[in-house]
């Protein structure tokens, strides 16, 4: 029998990912453009600043029945009221779920169905989120430190960005006399 070495080091105390087969991909504040409520917060912003960050573990490519191991840090801040966030996908094959679990910080997972029905969970560490197929999601830093998420999706789930950006979430998360709100968007528009 071959004992082979370990493939890749995770620190589940910090969610450190690290090895050949991790590949870290960053999303700046240029890349969320359009997502905010508050355009005018946005335009004053550094667009070169880093939102978040994704390590993630590769180590079959997107196969079906492969899965991939990922780590999200996601930066504090705001733009306008509302807190930093991912820009969310849903599955391009959509009926593959994932799970999520948080490692350090707090933040909020939002998910919305076909239906756009929303769902807004508190990450805080320890906490796990299954997410399911045919589901939207996206996470958000309600914290002042980095928020760090891990996730395990199928390999062969693929991104699907374009989906939900022309209507986005039907819910966003802003801080309101110092806490995190829910603001649902169709309240938004009617000024209330
Ligand atoms: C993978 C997954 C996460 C996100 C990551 C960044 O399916 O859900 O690894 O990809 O949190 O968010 P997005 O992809 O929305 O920019
Ligand atoms: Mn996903």
């Amino acid at each position: 029998m071959m004992i082979l070495p370990s493939q890749a080091s995770f620190s589940p105390s910090n969610g450190r990912l690290s090895g050949e087969q991790v590949n870290r991909a960053v999303r700046r504040l240029k890349d969320l453009r359009g997502l905010f409520a508050d355009e005018a917060a946005f335009l004053a912003m550094d667009p070169e600043q880093i939102v978040y960050e994704v390590h993630a573990h590769d180590a079959c490519g997107p196969v079906e029945g492969g899965l991939f191991f990922g780590v999200s840090t996601l930066f504090p801040g705001k733009v306008g009221q509302e807190y930093f966030m991912t820009k969310g996908h849903i599955h391009e094959r959509r009926n593959r779920g994932e799970y999520y679990w948080g490692i350090e910080g707090r933040g909020a997972l939002v998910t919305m169905n076909e239906r756009r029905e929303a769902t807004v969970a508190v990450i805080e560490p320890g906490s796990l989120h299954y997410v399911p197929g045919n589901t939207a999601h996206r996470i958000a830093n309600t914290g002042n430190v980095p928020l760090v998420v891990g996730a395990c999706w199928p390999a062969d789930a693929g991104h699907d960005y374009d989906a939900i950006a022309e209507r986005g979430f039907p819910v966003r998360i802003v801080e309101e006399n110092g806490a995190p709100v829910v603001r649902n968007r169709e309240d938004e528009r009617d000024g209330r």
